[in-house]
């Protein structure tokens, strides 16, 4: 097959991203990859403020594309497609990205394809580490919780997942409970790592229950109810708040790992020779969710796969990887090409 060079740009939430990769399916190489951040933006609101996301996205996505294309040093003629996040995520966002991809491709006379962000976070493993078809994912994100046997670049089966939150919509909120800054992942996991995770009793929901759905709204009240009962008259204290962290962060990685396993039952009962779990998406970023997956793996024979921390959160380069895939199997897409705020894989 030819050697591509992709163009990916990506604006679902609150990260700006443009990447340029080139190569083959399953040997792509990463030739530049620019995000740029709004937290200082949405600071102040404790959450994303989906119109502040879209202007800040509206005004900075074409400077972080051209930023992209010089870092990589190629130039737009080099460029063999425009591979834009088209869905699912906030509506503004979204569409300040596939107006800017359609102004490059008209512009430019280059193809235009479309992917779903999921899909760029699903297929992140084969940029990596060049895994092969059908491979588990664990994609775990803000937004999304679900296990999806990946068959191909536009063939998911989604096995399983969250019935309510996605477990970073958990970990943010139990950080604005605790007065911890956003995003609350990393916060919480900061604080998790100095406490003591036995002192609070968090809830496993669904554990007893077969297949490998998960919950974790119960996870959040929990934390809210435990506070409360620890400030009954005194102010939350730093071991108060790490215990907290330890308690809910040890919840959410044991449903985790253990739908995981049943997850992986389903998939090895017609597994490939060598089989493979990756994460993706930005709650797999989180050391003890890892290592809690590795575990289960281990005891499975399954090869676990994370991608390095940078590409588990949003960025343009597994949109541009999975715009390669696509491009390479023949797929793009036309000019009308129509944001999609909800879009299942
Ligand atoms: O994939 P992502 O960048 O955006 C989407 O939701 O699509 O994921 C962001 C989510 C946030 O909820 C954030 O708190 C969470 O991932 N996150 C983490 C960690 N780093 C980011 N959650 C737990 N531990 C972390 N270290
Ligand atoms: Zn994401």
């Amino acid at each position: 097959t030819r050697s591509f060079t992709i163009l990916g740009l990506e604006s679902s939430c609150d990260d700006t991203g443009a990447a340029v990769v080139r190569g083959v399916p399953g040997a792509a190489t990463i030739l530049s990859s620019v995000v740029e951040g709004q937290n200082s933006l949405h600071e102040a609101f404790g959450g994303v403020v989906p119109e502040i996301a879209a202007r800040a996205h509206a005004e900075r996505i074409d400077v972080v594309a051209e930023h992209a294309l010089a870092k990589a040093g190629v130039r737009l003629t080099e460029i063999d497609a425009i591979a834009v996040t088209a869905g699912p995520g906030l509506i503004g966002g979204v569409m300040s990205g596939v107006m800017c991809a359609k102004g490059i491709a008209a512009g430019a006379g280059l193809p235009l394809v479309g992917v779903n962000h999921l899909a760029g976070h699903a297929l992140t493993s084969r940029l990596t580490d060049g895994i092969g078809y059908p491979y588990l994912t664990l994609l775990v994100s803000g937004g999304h919780c679900q296990f999806i046997l990946v068959r191909g670049c536009d063939r998911f089966d989604r096995l399983g997942g969250t019935i309510d939150d996605a477990p970073g919509e958990a970990f943010d909120k139990t950080a604005r409970l605790l007065a911890l800054p956003q995003p609350g992942g990393p916060s919480v996991e900061a604080e998790a790592a100095r406490g003591d995770p036995a002192r609070f009793r968090f809830p496993r929901p669904l554990l007893d229950r077969e297949g490998c759905d998960m919950s974790f709204s119960g996870l959040k009240t929990a934390v809210l109810r435990m506070r409360d009962t620890v400030m009954e008259g005194n102010r939350l204290t730093a071991r108060d708040r790490a215990d907290l962290c330890a308690g809910f962060q040890a919840a959410a990685v044991d449903v985790l790992a253990e739908k995981t396993r049943r997850a992986l039952a389903l998939y090895l009962d017609d597994a490939p020779g060598d089989p493979v779990l990756s994460v993706a998406g930005g709650v797999a970023a989180n050391r003890a969710v890892r290592a809690g997956l590795e575990t289960v793996c281990d005891t499975l024979g399954v090869r676990f796969t994370a991608p390095p921390l940078s590409l588990c959160t949003d960025n343009g380069a597994m949109i541009a990887y999975a715009g390669l895939e696509r491009f390479a199997a023949g797929r793009q897409d036309a000019m009308d090409l129509a944001a999609r705020p909800r879009w299942p894989l």
